[in-house]
C-alpha cells in the first residue's frame, strides 16, 4: 500500500515537472495583456508585434489589443485582460487619465501593471514605467532648430510655428518641455518669432496626435500669417503624425522658401519626406530595444526579482514615483537614416523607396 501510494506520488511529481518542463506556455498562468492605443500610426504596430515576439519567445501568451484610440473601447480591453486571468499588463494608454477605475481592478486581483510609453496618471496600480527619456526628445529636436539656424549667432529673427500632441498624453508636456527650454530664451529675446502668436501648450497641443488635426490648423496659421509670402524658417513639431499634418498643408498652401520641420518616430512616410527634403529631421526611437527591456520587466515582476530600472525621480504620475526604465532616442536625418534604420534592420531599403 506504502509502495503504491509511494510510485503514485513520484508519477505524479513528474507529470508536474513534465508541465514545468512545457514552460511558461502551459495554461493562462503566464499570459500578459498588451494593450496598444491603435493602428494608425505605424509605431504601435511595431510596438505591438515586437511585444508579442518577445513574449512569445519567452514562453508567455499573449493577449495584444488595439483599442482605435477610443478610450473606453481600451478599457474595456483591459477589463476583459483582467478577467481573462492576465498576470501582468502592459499599457501604452490613450488617455493617461483615465485607467485608474479599471486598475482597481487589477490591484485587487494582484495583477501588475507596467506603463508602456506613455505614463499611466494617478494610479497606484502602476509598478513600472518603460518608455524613451521623453525629455530629451525634446531638447534634441529643439537643439536641432537652434543649431540649424545658429540661433547664437546668425541675425535673425527668424519665423517659427509650434505644434505638439495630444494634450492627455503626459509624454506630450516632456516633448514640448524639452524642446521650449532650448527654444524660448529665443523667443524671449525676439531672434525666434511666432507669428501666428500660438505657444503655449494647450494652444498648440493635437488632439489624438492627429495629422488631418495637424493639417487642419497649420492651413489657418499659413493663410493668416504666410500667405502673402512671409517666410517660414521652422517648425517644431514634436513627432512624424503632426509633422505630416504641416508637411501637406505646406504643400498646398505655401510658397516660400521651404522651413525646417522637426519630428520623431522614424514612420516610413516620414523617412521617405526626409529623403525628399521635406522633412529635416526625426528622433529614431528603437521599439525593439523598449520591447525587450519590458520583457525583463514582465520576467522579474513574475519571478519576483527587481525589474531593470534608471530612472527613480523623473516620472511621478500623481501617486508617487513610478521606477522607470528609459531607453535612448536617436537623433536621425538624411546623412544616417541608412545606417540606424537599414544597417539594423529596423527597414528594408525597397521600405523607403
Ligand atoms: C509617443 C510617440 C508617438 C505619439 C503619437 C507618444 O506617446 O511617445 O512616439 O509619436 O505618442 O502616437
Amino acid at each position: 500500500m506504502k509502495k503504491k501510494f509511494l510510485a503514485l506520488a513520484l508519477a505524479a511529481t513528474m507529470v508536474a515537472s513534465l508541465f514545468a518542463g512545457c514552460g511558461k506556455a502551459a495554461g493562462s498562468d503566464n499570459k500578459v495583456g498588451v494593450a496598444m492605443p491603435t493602428k494608425d500610426l505605424q509605431r504601435w504596430n511595431q510596438d505591438g508585434s515586437n511585444m508579442q515576439k518577445e513574449l512569445e519567445a519567452k514562453g508567455y501568451k499573449v493577449d495584444l489589443q488595439y483599442a482605435s484610440n477610443d478610450i473606453a473601447t481600451q478599457v474595456s480591453q483591459i477589463e476583459n485582460m483582467i478577467n481573462s486571468g492576465c498576470k501582468v499588463l502592459v499599457i501604452a494608454s490613450i488617455d493617461g487619465d483615465s485607467l485608474g477605475t479599471v486598475l482597481e481592478q487589477a490591484k485587487e486581483k494582484g495583477i501588475k501593471v507596467i506603463a508602456y510609453d506613455r505614463l499611466i496618471m494617478n494610479s497606484d496600480a502602476v509598478s513600472y514605467y518603460a518608455t524613451f527619456d521623453n525629455y530629451m526628445v525634446g531638447t534634441k529636436q529643439g537643439e536641432y532648430i537652434k543649431n540649424s539656424l545658429a540661433l547664437d549667432t546668425a541675425e535673425g529673427p527668424f519665423n517659427i510655428e509650434i505644434i505638439t500632441g495630444d494634450p492627455g498624453d503626459n509624454n506630450a508636456r516632456f516633448f514640448y518641455g524639452g524642446a521650449m527650454d532650448v527654444l524660448q530664451p529665443y523667443i524671449d529675446n525676439g531672434k525666434l518669432v511666432v507669428k501666428s502668436g500660438q505657444i503655449d501648450f494647450a494652444t498648440v497641443a493635437t488632439a489624438n496626435w492627429s495629422t488631418e488635426n495637424a493639417q487642419n490648423r497649420f492651413d489657418a496659421i499659413i493663410s493668416a500669417n504666410y500667405a502673402d509670402g512671409t517666410q517660414l524658417d521652422a517648425v517644431l513639431a514634436s513627432n512624424d503624425s503632426t509633422a505630416m499634418g504641416v508637411t501637406n498643408s505646406l504643400e498646398a498652401n505655401y510658397t516660400g522658401a521651404w522651413p525646417l520641420i522637426t519630428g520623431q518616430d522614424c514612420d516610413v512616410a516620414n523617412v521617405k519626406n526626409m529623403i525628399a527634403g521635406k522633412q529635416s529631421m526625426s528622433i529614431f526611437k528603437d521599439t525593439r530595444t523598449l520591447a525587450v527591456k519590458t520583457v525583463e520587466m514582465v520576467d522579474a515582476i513574475l519571478k519576483g526579482t527587481d525589474a531593470p530600472v534608471n530612472d527613480t525621480k523623473t516620472y511621478d504620475n500623481g501617486t508617487g514615483i513610478i521606477p522607470s526604465y528609459l531607453c535612448e532616442p536617436v537623433f536621425a536625418d538624411v546623412n544616417n537614416y541608412k545606417e540606424l534604420l537599414i544597417d539594423s534592420g529596423y527597414y528594408k531599403e525597397a521600405d523607403l523607396q
